[in-house]
């Protein structure tokens, strides 16, 4: 499995319900999992007349379960999430409800993360806007790909510029850094590309209508499922696990040169007889 973490640089582009989008056409096993420090959106908006049940405790009740056992919270996943769709293949972990209740994550993110990985099927972490204390570090250091959402305004890629300076630093070394625009704004691709420096891997339409479906749970229009809109995310999709599989072999092969570094350094032993230190 992969994890992708979806992320703002603030003023609401839309990091909520492009994630949202990609879960719903995604092929296979994925869990929606809303990180957002500033609380959940997607009961109270798509989800709102779809929830059959009660939603259960999310995110905060598998932040307990990892916090008492670490190791084990992974196969009780499913037991904290609902399912997004009717074959269930795509599910929703709903995030916190209360903004106080992150400090009790604070710390959690990263054996959050690690539960993730350790079960099958994709992950899509909404993350929401970066850059503020409360940003779920452990998670953006565990994803393959981190796609930034943003409309192409003077605003958001100067508020995008040191943001994503930072996440070079925080995310592995093999992670990708993939920039998601939604058609509103006065600038092209090639010059947010440019000015940010990172690949652009999906310009989503600006469709209000066919947005607050995902958003807000209004009533899809007939079109919905074929709109340009839902093909642009089914297409997003397919490059973003493309990269998560460049982050692989980035990986991979970073493990192959610790490997074959290793093996022309002494060993610690044969580094102490010879009076080295470590
Ligand atoms: N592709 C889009 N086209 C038009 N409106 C959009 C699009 N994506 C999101 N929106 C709208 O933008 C607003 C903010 O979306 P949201 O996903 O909550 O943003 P964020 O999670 O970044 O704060 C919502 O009203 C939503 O309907
Ligand atoms: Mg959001």
């Amino acid at each position: 499995m992969a994890l992708y973490c979806v992320i703002s640089a603030g003023g609401a582009p839309g990091a909520t319900t492009t994630a949202l989008g990609l879960a719903l056409t995604w092929p296979g096993k994925v869990l929606l999992a809303e990180c957002d420090p500033a609380g959940r959106r997607v009961l109270s908006g798509f989800m709102a007349d779809r929830l059959k049940g009660p939603a259960g405790p999310g995110l905060l009740g598998l932040a307990m379960a990892v916090q008492a056992n670490p190791n084990g919270a992974a196969a009780a996943l499913e037991e904290y999430t609902l399912p997004l769709t009717q074959d269930g293949e795509a599910r929703l972990l709903h995030g916190i409800h209360d903004p106080r209740q992150v400090r009790q994550l604070a710390r959690l993110w990263r054996p959050l993360a690690d539960t993730f990985m350790a079960q099958d099927g994709d992950v899509i972490a909404d993350l929401g806007r970066v850059g503020g204390a409360e940003t779920p570090v452990g998670l953006l250091e565990a994803a393959d790909v981190v796609v930034m959402v943003l409309r192409p305004t003077l605003g958001q890629v100067d508020a995008a510029l040191p943001r994503l300076e930072v996440l070079r630093e925080v995310v592995g070394e093999g992670a990708q850094i993939r920039l998601c625009l939604i058609d509103d704004g006065a600038y092209s691709a090639a010059e947010v590309q440019r000015v940010l420096g990172h690949p652009i891997t999906a310009e989503l339409p600006c469709s209000p209508p066919d947005a607050r479906v995902l958003s807000d749970g209004a009533a899809p229009r007939l079109t919905f499922n074929a709109s340009l809109l839902m093909r642009g995310l089914e297409t997003m999709g397919r490059r973003v696990r493309k990269a998560a599989e460049e982050a692989g072999r980035a990986d991979a092969s970073s493990e192959e040169t610790d490997t074959a570094a290793q093996a022309v350094q002494p060993s610690p032993a044969a580094a102490a007889s010879a009076g080295g230190g470590r």
